[in-house]
């Protein structure tokens, strides 16, 4: 059956599509709770619109997707669902290989590889290798990721730098900052996305996010389709991001 006219989605300007899109994949754990199943089946749940939503910032043409997977806070988490989202985790590097291979997908991970289990780690690193020579979308999964502790880290690296007498501290500035930062080499989110309506950031790439304009949803993760990505890019190409400067209008 085709589509007719209104069940397309509308065109977007390729000059508007953001390069590169954060999400803070939030809500799995009351998406479960509102239907009576366990956290843990919304974790599960979350899985699939990973997928969906991968395969189509690939589709479109996104150069970068960055999602928030796991917290430095989340480990305060009860030890049976941490548990259960490193398995998820694991599972997913190795299910989606296929997927991320067909699409071009190269993967990437910030944050703190301390307290993942090493089999987790070692499919992470597995499936990063067998994508390397991809050239499609970017994919940088945030796990065990916290951005105060990011920043602190920069900072103890150039202090170290500067007290060696390898750097100059007048020598500092933006560029030389994020270079130390996990996200180097990395353009800054164009968009940040929230699902399940909660208007925080939570410890979330605060250096790289000063001028990403933000979108937030009270759908939950697992609700999140094709149609509320477009609905985020739709409102992100209608804005005038002026960067402290005038619009030029
Ligand atoms: C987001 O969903 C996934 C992770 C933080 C790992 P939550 O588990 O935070 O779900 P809610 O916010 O409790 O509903
Ligand atoms: C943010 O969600 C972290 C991830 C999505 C991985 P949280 O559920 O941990 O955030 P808070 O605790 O509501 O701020
Ligand atoms: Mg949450």
């Amino acid at each position: 059956m085709t589509a007719t006219a209104a069940e397309q989605p509308a065109a977007i300007d390729p000059d508007r599509l953001p390069r590169h899109i954060a999400i803070i994949m939030d809500g799995n754990g009351r998406w479960a709770q509102q239907r009576g199943l366990p956290r843990i089946e919304g974790h599960r749940h979350g899985v699939k619109s990973v997928r969906r939503i991968t395969e189509e910032c690939a589709r479109l043409g996104v150069e970068q997707l960055t999602l928030y997977c796991l917290s430095s806070e989340n480990w305060r988490r009860p030890q049976a669902e941490l548990s259960f989202l490193m398995h998820l985790l694991e599972q997913y590097m190795i299910e989606e290989r296929a997927l991320l291979m067909r699409e071009r997908i190269r993967v990437g991970m910030i944050g703190r590889r301390e307290g993942i289990p090493d089999s987790t780690l070692a499919e992470f690193d597995r499936t990063v290798e067998i994508c390397g020579d991809n050239d499609g979308l970017r994919l940088c999964l945030a796990v065990n990721y916290g951005a105060r502790a990011e920043i602190v880290e920069a900072a103890r690296r150039l202090a170290e730098e500067a007290q060696a007498g390898r750097l100059a501290p007048a020598a500092i500035d933006e560029e030389t900052f994020a270079a130390q930062l996990d996200t180097a080499g990395m353009p800054d989110p164009d968009l940040l996305i929230r699902t399940a309506g909660e208007m925080r950031v939570s410890n979330f790439l605060l250096w790289q996010i000063s001028y990403a304009e933000l979108w937030v949803t009270d759908a939950a993760w697992p609700d999140f389709d094709e149609s509320h990505l477009a609905a985020a890019i739709a409102s992100y190409a209608a804005r005038d991001r002026r960067f402290g400067g005038l619009s030029p209008k």
